[in-house]
């Protein structure tokens, strides 16, 4: 199939697709993963009960992450499922105040995104806030969950008022609604529209059959190596063995490569995956390695590893168009506020807001805007205050995103659009 790049498919092995879930808190994201996983036996009836004995979807779906957030393991996986023609991964699916910040390198891994709705409240804020930033972070394939429809009594009419509002919305974001399917359901309670067993009134797929006609990206395997380094492990009898997803490129055992903004370099000793040797790593491929020549003091979270001769770019500073999100009051030159880029957080200083943009056409509207307010899109420059490792969208669009954090929320999504080095 056309799509499917060299490496895709190892031998006697379906393709992997990363699935987010998104949209505004308790519209029941965790459920309906709770939903899937049970229903395609990952998760038994016996696992579904909570302390008080009842039935909960979204209980087991968190004590799962508990574990694997508490185990110290290099598997970094997240929750797996399998139909018969993918293997699946959900990228994440927390709901609390810091979900924005996780969705950040969450989605941006995020072969396709399911935006969750719930019936009764229809689309609010935070619908709005990820479907946005699932846009910015480059996910283009969406699929629609208008869940609880038990709570308005399976009513048509309330569905396809949701759905209006649903695409009205992803289409001013620039996404093709007509390829992307509503689905209604009501996890909870039963898996009708979910696995199989179709609402009278409902003729689109159900949510399995949408997973399924997910189309997985080409790997970008022909670009620069990055690998956002999330821990690093020293490991009694192997070493130091730095752990991240890798986002683009290869790695191959016995090559040398680089960790910057660290400076430090070495040899790849080994690779493992799933707790199996590899020779090499690709696109998604969530490993550890271990290096030699380099110290666990050395290198950190948020450090990139690259190939010594096409090294991470730390930059000194950058222009970057942004969003503006959500801010209290205004974003004048000198705010410096977090940015959260790949698996980094580093202050950087608004040194210059140089452009305001209209966020549809791309226009310019304001030359040297004095400040930006909610829902101004700009041009910016932006100066670190340490050394950041961080790429020109253009180039390796994967390491050119980032999100701004303040004040415990999100107030702006980028991307990078020139880089001066370091
Ligand atoms: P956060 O992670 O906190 O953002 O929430 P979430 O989107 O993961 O929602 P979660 O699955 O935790 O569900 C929130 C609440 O809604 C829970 O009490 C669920 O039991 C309930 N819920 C989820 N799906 C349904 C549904 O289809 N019908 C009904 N009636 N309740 C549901
Ligand atoms: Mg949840």
């Amino acid at each position: 199939m056309g799509f499917v790049s060299k490496g895709e498919v190892k031998a006697g092995q379906k393709p992997h697709l990363n699935l987010a879930f998104i949209g505004h808190v308790d519209h029941g994201k965790s459920t309906i993963v709770g939903r899937v996983l049970y229903e395609t036996g990952v998760i038994s009836d016996h696992d579904l009960k909570d302390e008080a004995g009842s039935f909960k979807f979204a209980w087991i779906l968190d004590r799962l992450r508990e574990e694997r957030e508490r185990g110290v393991t290099i598997d970094l996986t997240h929750i797996k499922f399998e139909t018969d023609k993918y293997y699946y991964t959900i990228v994440d699916c927390p709901g609390h105040r810091d979900f924005v910040k996780n969705m950040i390198t969450g989605t941006s891994q995020a072969d396709a995104a399911v935006l969750v709705v719930a019936a009764d409240d229809g689309v609010m804020p935070q619908t709005r806030e990820h479907a946005f930033l699932a846009r910015t972070l480059g996910v283009t394939q969406l699929i629609v969950s208008i869940n609880k429809m038990d709570l308005v009594k399976w009513d048509e009419n309330r569905y396809k008022e949701v759905r209006d509002d649903a695409e009205r919305l992803l289409k001013v974001l620039g996404f093709k609604t007509d390829q992307i399917p509503f689905i209604p359901m009501a996890a909870l309670v039963s898996k009708e529209n979910v696995i199989d067993g179709k609402s009278d009134w409902y003729d689109g797929p159900t949510l399995m059959e949408a997973f399924d006609a997910v189309t997985p990206p080409e790997k970008p395997v022909q670009l620069p190596l990055r690998i956002p380094i999330q821990d690093v492990y020293s490991i009694t009898g192997v070493g130091t063995v730095p752990v991240g997803r890798v986002e683009t490129g290869v790695l191959k055992v016995g090559e040398k490569v680089v960790f910057e903004p660290a400076g430090v370099s070495g040899e790849v000793k080994s690779i493992e995956m799933h707790h199996e040797n590899i020779t090499e790593a690709e696109p998604g491929d969530n490993i550890g390695f271990n290096v030699r020549g380099v110290s666990k003091k050395d290198v950190r979270r948020g450090d990139v590893c690259g190939h010594e001769d096409n090294p991470p770019t730390v930059v000194k500073e950058f222009t970057a168009q942004i969003v503006v999100l959500q801010h209290p009051s205004a974003i004048a030159p000198g705010y410096t506020p977090v940015f959260h880029a790949h698996t980094s957080q580093v202050a950087c200083r608004f040194d210059q807001l140089l452009q305001k943009i209209d966020p549809k056409s791309g226009a310019v509207i304001e030359e040297n805007p004095a400040y930006l307010k909610t829902g101004d899109a700009a041009l910016v420059k932006i100066v670190p205050t340490k050394p950041l490792s961080i790429e020109k969208a253009g180039d390796i669009p994967h390491m050119g995103r980032f999100a701004v954090r303040d004040m415990g929320q999100t107030v702006a999504a980028g991307i990078v659009k020139d880089v001066v080095r370091k």
